[in-house]
């Protein structure tokens, strides 16, 4: 059977074993030395695009009260039924990161992992998140996001075709880079290992945007940020010009 579906949507139920090879220890780990680094006392956290919860549920089993958004359904329920068998309590709101719309200001850190932000394709869209971010924060509180950088984006996936053939999922996944635009439209197409031994096959398409640094720090700035530090992959140093990752950390 073919269907056609959106992001996050039936991917959400295989993205934690498609993702197994990303260390979201070692992520949390660097997240801690970050707020360390920056001198910020952090209890409560709003976490941006959660998804299945990889970092929520350990950053929550550290006692950090965090809420959680995704704009994806799918993404959420996972994220919650992950968090009901360890019997961690969680806060999840499925919203667009793009219009938040959350109620409680002074917050201490506001976090985005693993591509939220390229996903915002219009300038607009990041502005106003950022716009909105800064208001949430108290003051000295700490904005920390990472983007895929623009090498990632246009040189790793380019108009590259990746797959894999695992036993029971395989994927091919077909990158197309508007240089125009600086988007990637990506065409996932997904074949799972159903309980009678066929393959349903599913895909979906994701659009993300290449990003440079400068572009991000202008709207940083514009939001009213003027402590910013950039690091690349998971380092306290400067991006090189091959990073794949790039993490803002913003100080309010
Ligand atoms: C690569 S996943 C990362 C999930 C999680 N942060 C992690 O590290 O595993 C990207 C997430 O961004 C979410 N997302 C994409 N666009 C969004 C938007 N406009 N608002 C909120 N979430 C969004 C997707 O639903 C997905 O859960």
């Amino acid at each position: 059977m073919t269907k056609i579906m959106n992001q996050y949507s039936d991917f959400a139920f295989i993205y934690d074993e498609l993702m197994n090879d990303v260390d979201y220890n070692k992520w949390v780990e660097y997240i801690e030395d970050i707020i360390k680094s920056k001198n910020v006392n952090v209890k409560n956290i709003l976490e941006l695009a959660c998804g299945t919860g990889n970092l929520t549920i350990p950053l929550t089993k550290k006692n950090y009260d965090i809420a959680g958004i995704d704009i994806s359904y799918e993404m959420l329920s996972v994220a919650k039924e992950k968090a009901e068998k360890e019997g961690v309590e969680l806060v999840l709101l499925q919203q667009d990161i793009a219009e938040l719309d959350f109620e409680l200001y002074d917050l201490d850190c506001v976090l985005c992992a693993c591509d939220g932000y390229n996903y915002l394709t219009y300038d607009e869209e990041i502005q106003n998140s950022f716009f909105t971010v800064y208001d949430l924060l108290k003051k000295d509180g700490i904005f920390i996001f990472d983007i895929s950088s623009f090498y990632k984006l246009s040189n790793i996936l380019g108009n590259n075709t990746y797959g894999e053939n695992r036993e029971d999922i395989c994927y091919i996944w077909q990158n197309y880079f508007d240089e125009t635009e600086n988007l990637v439209d990506m065409e996932l197409s997904f074949f799972v290992k159903c309980e009678d031994n066929k393959f349903e096959r599913f895909q979906e398409y994701h659009k993300q945007r290449a990003y440079k640094e400068d572009e991000i720090l202008k709207m940083l700035k514009n939001a009213g940020f003027e402590d910013i530090s950039i690091y690349g992959d998971f380092t306290f140093e400067s991006p090189k010009d091959d990073a794949e990752r790039i993490f803002f950390v913003c100080k309010k």
